[in-house]
C-alpha cells in the first residue's frame, strides 16, 4: 500500500497577554456587545515586546516535537505558514526556526497562503511525503497579527489575535494519517484583504507609513459572503474526493475567523455544532495559526480518538481556500510526551520593534 502522512506531534503557543472586547472599548469606538454578537469573539491575545512570530512558532513547533516523540535532527523539512512573518523579505522565518531547533537536517521556507497556509501546509506536508522526497515535516501556522493591525480602524482591529500552531507529519505505512486535500484561489478578489504597501507595486516610504498603508484593509462584508460560500463547498470537495460523507465527520475544525461563519459552514454541511470544534471566542483570528491551534485544544479536551475523521478548512487573503480530510491516528509515543514542561522561550533577534496596541 502507498505510504501515507500521519499527524503524530502537535502544540501551539498563545502570548500571555490577553486583550478582552471591553479593553478594545477604550481603544476605539466599538462595544463588547457589537464584537460578540457580529463575531463570537470576548477576548484575543496579544504578542508582548518579547514575542514575535518566530518565538511562538518555535514555541509550539518545540511541543510537536516534544509529543512526536523525535529529535529535531529527524525532521527533514520545516514550512513555517505565515503572512506575518519575522522579517518583511528574508531570512525566512522558517529558516531561523530550522536554527532555534537545531533541527541540523532540515530544509525550510515560509508559505504564504493567509488564512488558509496551515491547510495548504498540510498538502505540501502529505505530497512531499507520499512521494518518498521527505519523511518527516514540521508544518507551523504561526502570526503576530498585532502588528500588522491598525489599532484605529475598528473594522479590523477587533478581528485579530497573535499565536502558533504545529504538527509534526511523518510517513506510516498504511493508507491513513491525510487522506485528502482540496486547494483553491481566486486571485480576483485579492484586493478585499490586503496589505496595501511594503511590496514590490507600493514600497515602504514615509507616504506609505503616513497613509497607514502597512496595515490590513478589508472589505468584512465581500469577505463573509466569499466564506460562508467557499467553506463548505471546499469541505464537500475534500471528503468527495476520499468517497466519505458529513455523516462521515466526527470533528470538523473550521479556521476560526468569525463564529457566524463557522455556523453558517456548519449549517451548509449539515454537522450539528456538537461536532464543530470553536475557540474563537478566546483567541480571535489567528490566520494560518487558527487550525493547527484549535486541533491542537482538541486533542487535549479529549476530543479525537483513534479512527476518528476530522474536517478542516480554511479560507482567506488571496482569495484562498483549502480543505483536508485526517483519519486520526493516536500516536503510541504522544501519551508518554504529552506532559512535557512548556520549552523556554527563544530569545529575539537584536532591533525587535516594539507592538502597537
Ligand atoms: N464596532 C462597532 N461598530 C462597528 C465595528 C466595530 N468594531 N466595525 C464596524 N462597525 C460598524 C460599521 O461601520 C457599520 O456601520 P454603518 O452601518 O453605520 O456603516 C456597522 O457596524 C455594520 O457593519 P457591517 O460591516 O454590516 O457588519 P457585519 O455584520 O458585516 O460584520 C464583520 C462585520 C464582523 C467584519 C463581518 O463582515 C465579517 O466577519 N467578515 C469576514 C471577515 C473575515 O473573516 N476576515 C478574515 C479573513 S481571513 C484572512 O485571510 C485574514
Amino acid at each position: 500500500m502507498a505510504a501515507c502522512a500521519r499527524i503524530t506531534g502537535w502544540g501551539k503557543a498563545l502570548p500571555q497577554r490577553v486583550l478582552t472586547n471591553h479593553d478594545l472599548e477604550r481603544m476605539v469606538e466599538t462595544s463588547d456587545e457589537w464584537i460578540r454578537t457580529r463575531t463570537g469573539i470576548s477576548e484575543r491575545r496579544i504578542a508582548g515586546p518579547t514575542e514575535s512570530t518566530l518565538t511562538l512558532a518555535v514555541q509550539a513547533a518545540r511541543e510537536a516535537v516534544a509529543v512526536a516523540g523525535i529529535a529535531p535532527a529527524a525532521i527533514d523539512l520545516i514550512i513555517v505558514c505565515t503572512f506575518s512573518p519575522e522579517f518583511g523579505g528574508m531570512p525566512s522565518t522558517a529558516s531561523l526556526v530550522q536554527d532555534a531547533l537545531g533541527a541540523s537536517r532540515a530544509g525550510a521556507f515560509d508559505l504564504n497562503a493567509a488564512c488558509s497556509g496551515f491547510v495548504y501546509g498540510l498538502a505540501m506536508a502529505q505530497a512531499t511525503i507520499v512521494a518518498g522526497a521527505h519523511e518527516t515535516v514540521l508544518v507551523i501556522g504561526a502570526e503576530t497579527m498585532s502588528r500588522l493591525i491598525d489599532w484605529s480602524d475598528r473594522s479590523t482591529c477587533v478581528l485579530f489575535g497573535d499565536g502558533a500552531g504545529a504538527v509534526v507529519v511523518e510517513r506510516g505505512a498504511a493508507g491513513t494519517g491525510v487522506l485528502s486535500c482540496v486547494l483553491g484561489s481566486d486571485g480576483s478578489g485579492g484586493e478585499l484583504l490586503c496589505i496595501p504597501a511594503g511590496g514590490s507595486r507600493q514600497p515602504a516610504s514615509p507616504e506609505t507609513v503616513q497613509s497607514a498603508r502597512h496595515f490590513i484593509r478589508m472589505n468584512g462584508k465581500e469577505v463573509y459572503r466569499f466564506a460562508v460560500t467557499t467553506l463548505p463547498r471546499a469541505a464537500r470537495a475534500a471528503l468527495d474526493r476520499v468517497g466519505l460523507a458529513v455523516a462521515d465527520v466526527d470533528l470538523f475544525v473550521p479556521h476560526q475567523a468569525n463564529i457566524r461563519i463557522i455556523q453558517s459552514a456548519a449549517e451548509a454541511l449539515g454537522i450539528p455544532m456538537s461536532r464543530v470544534f470553536t475557540n474563537v471566542d478566546r483567541y480571535g483570528n489567528t490566520s494560518a495559526a487558527s487550525i493547527p491551534i484549535a486541533l491542537c485544544e482538541a486533542v487535549e479536551q479529549g476530543r479525537l480518538a483513534q479512527g476518528d475523521t476530522v474536517l478542516l478548512a480554511g479560507f482567506g487573503g488571496g482569495l484562498s481556500w483549502g480543505a483536508a480530510v485526517v483519519e486520526w491516528t493516536e500516536p503510541a509515543r504522544a501519551s508518554a510526551c504529552r506532559l512535557q514542561p512548556a520549552p523556554a522561550r527563544v530569545a529575539l533577534p537584536a532591533g525587535h520593534v516594539q507592538p502597537a496596541g
